[in-house]
């Protein structure tokens, strides 16, 4: 079965991407704007690829398609429309059938009822990536009840003994990447500084940004004590950094209240990066300083996370420095094999058993690789590998 199903899988999300791709560059605004609009979950992804029925694993005893339950946590952000879609693709191409669902604009009680039901119709497994990584414990419980596996899906769901296993990426790796881009770009080590930084990281129910948050500070830290970097707001804490649900929204307001009260401008105060945790909080950022006057040419420096299609158009344009590319491609096809092994007995891929502790104890992982991106490098990253198509990236 392995084979067969790489080759759908393979067949499949090139076919899905293109859609989801389409369908996310296609209503993109070229101006920095908050969010793509939501691809639809109506995603012709089964017809174009109908599983195979020799692919389809059966249940010994009834002959029954297995069943998975994928829960993702809104469709306000492209990332996940993205992971979405690669993931029903992907499964169906494996054989299964998949109740796909999303918790509106990141409303947990929403969340929480569709996973109620898909226990309640007893899927054989479930995949979520939580809204809030603390709010699952009771819901799960009963899914723990009725022996369905929990696969965390990119965040880890914590204070629960159902999660089996987590698929995600490296996400302290994503934080490194982030401060070092900065620690090379202002030339930290070897400069006399001081330079301006202010922070911003993402949903404080999100157990991602203590990684994220975490790994940049890594780098970042020691300037901000040597002085050689200066946060002007004193805004450094992650939980006053935090932006509630990644909203770029909520992240152009705080930077808005920024440079007001710092009287940053092109030829106000002094502004040298802008640390984000990803593309939603950075377009966010990006959005505030251009409306400040800022330019292509005296922008901060500005990171991000997701190769979201807006920040790679704002990369080329010039007003947002860099990303890092997560290839979901990679993700979902790790979370088919690991949803294959639970479901025929045999050892999941797994490469990291250290990490991630849940509250309950460490939850076995599989880590996929991030990649620093940049202006320089998006053509070989995204559009060579057919991620997005050069049309989909035009300003
Ligand atoms: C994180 C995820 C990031 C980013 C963010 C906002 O959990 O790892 O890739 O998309 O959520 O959706």
């Amino acid at each position: 079965m392995k084979l067969s199903v790489k080759k759908a899988f393979a067949l499949v999300m090139a076919a899905t991407l293109t859609f989801a791709m389409t369908a996310c560059a296609g209503t993109a605004d070229p101006a920095p704007s908050s969010e793509a609009a939501p691809v639809s979950e109506e995603a012709p992804a089964s017809e174009e690829a109908p599983a195979s029925e020799e692919a389809a694993p059966a249940s010994e005893d009834t002959g029954e398609v297995k069943r998975i339950g994928l829960s993702m946590p809104t469709k306000s952000l492209q990332r996940w429309n993205q992971d979405g879609d690669n993931m029903k693709a992907a499964f169906e191409a494996a054989g299964y059938e998949v109740d796909l669902q999303y918790g509106g604009e990141n409303e947990v009680p929403v969340q929480v009822s569709q996973l109620e039901n898909m226990i309640a119709a007893d899927v054989d497994i479930l995949v979520v990536a939580a809204i809030d990584g603390e709010s699952l414990s009771e819901v799960l419980a009963t899914a723990k009840e009725k022996n369905i596996p929990v696969i965390s899906y990119d965040r880890l769901i914590m204070n629960t003994d159902a999660v089996t296993y987590y698929a995600t990426f490296d996400n302290w790796k994503v934080g490194t990447l982030q401060g070092t881009y900065l620690e090379e770009a202002l030339d930290l080590k070897n400069a006399e500084g001081p330079f301006n930084i202010e922070f911003f990281t993402g949903d404080p129910g999100d157990n991602n940004i203590n990684f994220f948050y975490g790994g940049a500070m890594e780098v970042l830290q020691p300037y901000l004590d040597s002085g050689k970097l200066v946060c002007p707001s004193k805004q450094t804490e992650q939980s006053v950094v935090a932006t509630v649900a990644w909203s770029s929204e909520n992240s152009q307001n705080r930077m808005d209240n920024l440079i007001s009260s710092n009287g940053y401008g092109p030829s106000g105060t002094k502004l040298d990066a802008v640390m984000c945790s990803n593309d939603s909080t950075a377009q966010g950022v990006t959005t505030a300083l251009v409306n400040a006057g800022y330019t292509a040419e005296n922008i901060p420096l500005i990171t991000g996370q997701d190769c979201d299609v807006i920040s790679v158009k704002n990369m080329i344009a010039g007003t947002q420095a860099m990303s890092v590319f997560k290839d979901t491609r990679t993700l979902s096809e790790t979370v088919v094999e690991m949803v294959d092994a639970i479901l025929t007995g045999s050892e999941p891929p797994i490469n990291d058993t250290e990490t991630y502790d849940n509250g309950t104890g460490v939850i076995p992982s599989f880590l996929c690789d991030p990649v620093y991106a940049s202006v320089e490098n998006y053509e070989e990253l995204l559009v060579d590998t057919g991620y997005y198509t050069a049309d989909q990236l035009a300003n």
